[in-house]
């Protein structure tokens, strides 16, 4: 199994779900971030207002999916969350150890 941890434009994410649910994805977590990336000290736009401080919301997408989709998935976020301006995000990839679906006991990909 694969973690996927994607940065994306808050407004991004329904457009990135639907694309995600038609593939297979099942599950994902959502927390709301700040961060920065290479412009850090410039301004970026978020919903009309120039950030000129550091920090610029983002949404954090965690997802976790059997190997063979992880590829799919990562193409599809980046399809999907790509404006071609500058704080489109990032997208990591890690390998995941163990997954437990707690109501059935179910594990690994079976829990997903
Ligand atoms: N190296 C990193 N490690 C962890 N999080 C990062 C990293 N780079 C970017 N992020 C997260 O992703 C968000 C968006 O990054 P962003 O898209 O601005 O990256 P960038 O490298 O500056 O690319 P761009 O030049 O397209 O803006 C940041 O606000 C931060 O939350
Ligand atoms: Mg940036």
């Amino acid at each position: 199994m694969k973690l996927i941890i994607a940065v994306i434009k808050p407004f991004k994410l329904d457009e990135v779900r639907e694309a995600l649910t038609s593939v297979g994805v099942r599950g994902m977590m959502v927390s709301e971030i700040k961060g920065f990336g290479a412009q850090s000290g410039h301004t970026e736009v978020y919903r009309g207002a120039e950030y000129v401080v550091n920090f610029v919301p983002k949404l954090r997408l965690e997802i976790v999916v059997p190997d063979d989709l992880a590829e799919q998935v990562v193409a599809t976020i980046a399809r999907t969350a790509k404006t071609d301006k500058i704080g489109d995000g990032k997208i990591f990839t890690l390998d995941v150890e163990g997954a437990l679906r707690v109501r059935t006991g179910e594990t690994n990909d079976d829990a997903l």
